[in-house]
């Protein structure tokens, strides 16, 4: 008979099976970058909770940080390298259209058997990502995923551009999706909006790189205002919805992740949401900055590695951005 195809053997589940992190290691305080944007440390603070953020050094690229983490969540995991079946690099700050990024990450990490491939949905690029892992995962198709999140925000700031220059900095987190008994990956509630894309983008495009003299370096521009206002509205909608889709109700939670975009929106979500006390919840931009598609696992592992949630507790991620983009799932903590 023709014309039949043999499919992959779905599982049971997937989980994240490990978690690992790469912070640079310059850390730069709110006194060294707000002289360029005529701001204070107390500016800073009062309008987005961020004290700190670090900034890569030369030694500290895109790769290089992506492969760090992708090292640590494998180990976390106990996972071979060869193990891995496929690499995916959420990341907007990968310089090069071509080659991708992912390639690179996975040939360091002794990945050679996986396929690797780059994908851009901005601070909102880790949650697709694990969903993308979640479905590889339990269609069969890959028996181990690494998903990495990694940013060189420092590259893309203007740093006298007041509405962006203190908000991000650079690092890299990364999980490790296996095969699980049942599912410790919930439901993706996910969605664009692309009839705002000049809500979050670069001040100039390829074109202008070619065209202009002296060319321009294509630095990122925000609206934050028409960003913030989007995500104090959208973080807790699709948070609930991913709950929901989860059968999860928030009394059940350990630990609420959003994208660390700033504290304001990090707390008017998680009181949205309400939340009891016992729910651990992520205020890693404090120090770290807003590190785009890294910041939900760089948050994850902080909050496992100094207890603040375990093991088997249940975090509801939130990634939202660019695009406008956001995705959100339920998952249980490695
Ligand atoms: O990661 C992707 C998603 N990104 C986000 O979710 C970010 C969302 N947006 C934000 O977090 C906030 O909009 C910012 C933290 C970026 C800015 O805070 P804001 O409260 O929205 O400030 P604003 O732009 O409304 O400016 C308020 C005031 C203005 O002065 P007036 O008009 O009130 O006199 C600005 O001129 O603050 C002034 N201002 C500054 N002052 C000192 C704007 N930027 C600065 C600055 N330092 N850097």
């Amino acid at each position: 008979m023709t014309g039949l195809l043999r499919a992959s053997v779905p599982v049971a589940g997937a989980r994240i099976l490990g978690v690992g992190a790469y912070r640079p290691t310059r850390v730069v305080g709110n006194a060294e970058v707000a002289p360029a944007i005529d701001s204070s440390d107390e500016w800073i603070r009062r309008r987005s909770g961020i004290a700190a953020r670090r900034f890569a050094g030369p030694d500290e690229t895109l790769v290089s940080m992506a492969s760090a983490a992708a090292v640590k969540a494998l180990a976390h995991a106990g996972v071979a390298p060869d193990a891995v079946d496929t690499v995916l690099l959420a990341t907007m700050s990968h310089l090069e259209q071509s080659p991708p990024a992912a390639p690179r990450v996975a040939h360091l990490i002794g990945a050679t058997g996986a396929g690797a491939v780059d994908l851009g949905a901005a601070c909102a690029g880790f949650c697709h990502a694990l969903a993308l892992a979640d479905g590889l995962v339990r269609s069969g198709h890959s028996r181990h995923v690494v998903v990495v999140g990694a940013e060189r925000m420092s590259d893309l700031i203007d740093p006298a551009d007041r509405g962006t220059a203190f908000l991000f900095g650079d690092g890299a987190g990364a999980v490790v999706v296996g095969p699980a008994e049942a599912p410790g990956i919930g439901p993706v509630v996910w969605g664009a909006d692309g009839s705002r894309p000049g809500a979050i983008a670069h001040a100039h495009g390829w074109r202008a790189l070619r065209s202009a003299d002296p060319p321009p370096w294509p630095t990122l521009r925000m609206e934050g205002q028409t960003v913030f206002r989007w995500a104090v509205e959208t973080v807790p909608r699709v948070g609930r919805e991913a709950l929901a889709a989860a059968g999860v109700s928030a009394g059940e939670l350990s630990a609420f992740v959003p994208h660390q975009a700033n504290l304001r929106i990090v707390d008017a979500a998680a009181t949205a949401l309400r939340l009891p006390p016992s729910v651990a919840v992520a205020r890693d931009v404090v120090d770290t900055g807003n590190t785009s598609a890294a910041s939900v696992p760089l948050a994850m592992e902080r909050l496992l590695s100094e207890g603040a949630a375990g093991p088997g507790g249940l975090a509801l991620l939130v990634g939202f951005g660019a695009g406008l983009s956001f995705a959100a799932q339920v998952v249980t903590l490695p």
